[in-house]
């Protein structure tokens, strides 16, 4: 009878969602989920999560100040490690620009000093001047301190690298800049 076959039907589709229901019920039961409340793989040198109940997400870690180096860096190991730089710059008085501009007289110059160059928007929007601790920061890392910058260039791990460079940086100069106090 056409009756009974449709109420078959309807019995089965009622049981199956049942069965759902109840092997969804049994599951949470038994499997107790407990959320995780330590990160399993340690970061190195990420920061701990701030404690629970807010604070201010941890900004990210700062590089270590070149201020206190500079005045016994050593200009000339920091000539050396610029030739990584020249590859893409020129340090001379009047050089010209290669893939980034010419550096001469960085130090105490505004941020995209180089009239005519095709600066990106990252280094445009900065629009302050390159002290020495702006130029630590972009140094260890471009791309943090500028994020979208076209400078490719990974950064200086090592405070005193950038010390030094820095420390050649600013003999580079018609006159070279006060040392920080
Ligand atoms: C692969 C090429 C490349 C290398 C290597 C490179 N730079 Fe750059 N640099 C650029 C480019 C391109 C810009 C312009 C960035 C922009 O517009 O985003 C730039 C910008 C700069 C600026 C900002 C200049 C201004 O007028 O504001 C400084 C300072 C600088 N570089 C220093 C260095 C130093 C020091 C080194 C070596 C440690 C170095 N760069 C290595 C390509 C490079």
């Amino acid at each position: 009878m056409a009756g009974s076959f449709f109420n078959k039907i309807s019995m089965a589709i009622l049981l199956g969602a049942l069965i759902a229901l109840l092997a969804g019920f049994i599951a949470k039961k038994v499997v107790h989920p407990t959320m995780l409340t330590e990160n399993v793989y340690k970061i190195e040198g990420a920061e701990a999560a701030p404690a629970a109940g807010g604070g201010e997400p941890a900004a990210p870690a700062k590089p270590d100040p070149v201020s206190p180096l500079l005045a016994s860096a050593s200009a000339e190991n920091g000539a050396k490690l610029t030739k990584v730089c020249q590859a893409c710059h020129t340090f001379d008085k009047g050089g010209a620009a290669k893939v980034g501009p010419n550096l001469w007289g960085i130090i105490g110059n505004k941020q995209g000093h180089m009239e005519g160059f095709a600066y990106s928007d990252a280094i445009k929007k900065l629009g302050g001047t390159w002290d020495y601790e702006k130029l630590n920061e972009f140094l260890a890392s471009p791309k943090t301190y500028a994020p979208g910058t076209k400078m490719t260039f990974a950064g200086f791990k090592s405070v005193k690298d950038r010390a030094d460079v820095i420390a050649y940086l600013r003999t580079q100069a018609d006159s070279p800049a006060p040392l920080p106090q």
